[in-house]
């Protein structure tokens, strides 16, 4: 089985993509973390984060055998130029094949991303947008900078959820948008709990041959 996760930034599709694993026995990929990767290779060695030549070659040398779930990936600066670097096409060709053969692996994996649903697997067995609404992921975004110990403004981070929407939804390049196939969920009002209740059930209803759109 695979199942697709695709939501705005924060929006908590890693936390529920981690669970639906779990509590189905698959693989996990947060691609998110493919793009941090590079980007952080890239401002680590000095370069800005939409040179094309340099990305496509940190692509290359990336060990993709882990990615390493890290505060250093985390942070605001790396999700920025994250984003940044995702906007390039070279950039996200490179890392396809990759990501179609993790998601073909028996058993099957969660992904979770902008374009699992769309590009990456479009004929992924469920499909779920995630989504909430802007100043409750700003204020999960900043309960979990407090948590790592980092400072947390809550307006700036909202400012950046804000910038990272416009343009993760706004790029020619397999840009964030929901699958038509896609099941909606927002969880502005729900906690964790709910919220991993309510995909399951998606994934349920998915299974049992109905429950689509
Ligand atoms: O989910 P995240 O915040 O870790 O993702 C960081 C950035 O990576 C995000 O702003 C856009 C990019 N990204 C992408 O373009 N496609 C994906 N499948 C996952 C992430």
């Amino acid at each position: 089985m695979i199942i697709a996760i695709d939501g705005p930034a924060a929006s908590g599709k890693g936390t529920l993509g981690k669970k639906l694993a779990e509590y189905y026995g698959l693989r996990h990929l947060d691609t998110g973390l493919i793009y941090r990767a590079v980007a952080k290779a890239l401002l680590d060695g000095g370069n800005r984060p939409d040179d094309m030549a340099a990305a496509v070659a940190a692509a290359k040398a990336l060990d993709t055998s882990h990615f390493e779930d890290s505060g250093a990936l985390k942070s605001q600066a790396v999700g920025e130029a994250a984003s940044i670097v995702s906007a390039i096409p070279e950039l996200r060709a490179e890392l396809v094949a990759f990501q179609r053969s993790f998601a073909a692996k028996p058993p099957g994996a969660v992904l979770d991303g902008r374009d699992i649903g769309t590009v990456i697997c479009p004929d992924a067995d469920v499909k779920i947008f995630v989504t909430a609404a802007p100043d409750v992921r700003a204020r999960r975004r900043a309960l979990e900078y407090v948590a790592l110990g980092k400072p947390a403004d809550e307006a700036a981070v909202l400012a950046d959820i804000r910038r990272r929407d416009a343009r993760d939804m706004g790029r020619a390049a397999a840009p964030l948008k929901q699958a038509s196939d896609a099941h909606l969920l927002d969880t502005s009002d729900m906690d964790i709990s709910t919220a991993i209740r309510a995909v399951i059930d998606i994934v349920e209803a998915a299974r049992a041959g109905r429950g689509r759109g």
